[in-house]
């Protein structure tokens, strides 16, 4: 197949795309600046006018593109995630092809806020578009090599010879690693039959003090005994959406900033696994070394 992937040059997307090609498959990547892929399509998903036949002769279209990892509004979330994703089926739509898959995320069953409600949002224009063959793929967080945001930052603090007194309980999160994804979707590409929302785990929910914990076993630093009582965190948190409403200048320590510890967003769901006869590879406690080294490599030791 000829499949068209959008955010090709992301963390997903990055890995994603070889995956494809080693799979048998032509890839052409979307992105707003310029990418190596020989099939390329400079496009930005808040502009119409530069998708115009982006999906010319494309099979599937293996849709990644939009804001992870950092904070936006929701009118920027609406504009790449929702307006881009409809302009985006409008050219599936007139290109004639047959499978799209929409990378959504397991936030959209557990989450009320601006990204999560784009996410739901452009899941429906999806399920609406008429496409021949859609489905729609709900990851949890995803580690591995080259991770951004909470988890990078997580690892980075890991790395210490002190260990952080992060509460025990709290959040529990799911994860993924993304060479799991990566399978899932390829797998997914070629199956038009798997029309259904798919939410992809390791199938082991960790809270903040697990992953923390599974991140210094990697980097071999000793095992933390002490931890904050949960119900101080939940207080600071309480404190600091004071400080913010107070102050009118976002406090470093409120609901939004602790949302890591604070909110949970697990699935036990392993349709998607059985539905393709897989199982996940990797847990985060093996895949540590390999998140560092990529850290080290990567520009700033840890
Ligand atoms: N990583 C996770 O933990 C996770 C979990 C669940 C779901 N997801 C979802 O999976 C997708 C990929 O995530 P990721 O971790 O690979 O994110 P990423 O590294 O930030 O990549 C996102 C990609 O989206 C592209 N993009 C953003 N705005 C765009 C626009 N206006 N027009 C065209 N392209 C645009 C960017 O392309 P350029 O900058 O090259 O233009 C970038 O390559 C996202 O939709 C994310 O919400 C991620």
């Amino acid at each position: 197949m000829r499949v068209l992937v959008t955010g090709a040059l992301g963390f997903i997307g990055s890995a994603l795309v070889p995956a494809l090609e080693a799979a048998g498959h032509a890839v052409r990547g979307l992105g707003r600046g310029a990418g190596s892929l020989a099939d390329w399509r400079q496009a930005d998903l808040t502009r119409p006018v530069t998708l115009a036949g982006v999906c010319a002769d494309c099979d599937a279209v293996i849709h990644l593109a939009g804001i992870a990892h950092t904070r936006a509004s929701g009118a920027d979330h609406g504009a790449v995630t929702v307006a881009g994703t409809r302009a985006l089926l409008a050219e599936a739509r007139a290109a004639g092809v047959g499978r799209f898959l929409f990378v959504s995320s397991i936030k959209a069953e557990c989450a009320r806020d601006a990204y999560a409600d784009s996410r739901r949002a452009a899941e429906a224009l999806v399920r609406e578009a008429g496409l021949p063959s859609c489905a729609i793929v709900r990851p949890a967080l995803v580690y591995g090599p080259g991770m951004r945001g909470n988890l990078e930052r997580l690892l980075r603090l890991a790395d210490h010879p002190w260990s952080l007194p992060i509460p025990r309980g709290l959040a529990r999160r799911s994860l993924v690693h993304r060479d799991d994804l990566v399978r899932v979707l390829v797998a997914l590409a070629s199956r038009p039959a798997a029309t259904a929302t798919y939410t992809v785990t390791d199938g082991m929910p960790y809270t903040a003090r697990e992953v923390y914990d599974a991140m210094r076993a990697g980097l071999a630093r000793p095992a933390g005994r002490l931890a904050l009582p949960a119900g101080l965190v939940t207080a600071l948190a309480r404190f600091g959406d004071g400080v913010t409403r107070w102050t009118g200048r976002s406090c470093p320590w409120d609901t939004r900033a602790l949302a890591p510890l604070l909110e949970s967003c697990v699935s036990a769901d392993d349709g998607v696994w059985k539905a393709l006869g897989m199982a996940p590879r990797h847990t985060l406690t093996q895949a540590v070394a390999d998140m560092a080294e990529a850290l080290r490599v990567g520009g700033g030791a840890l």
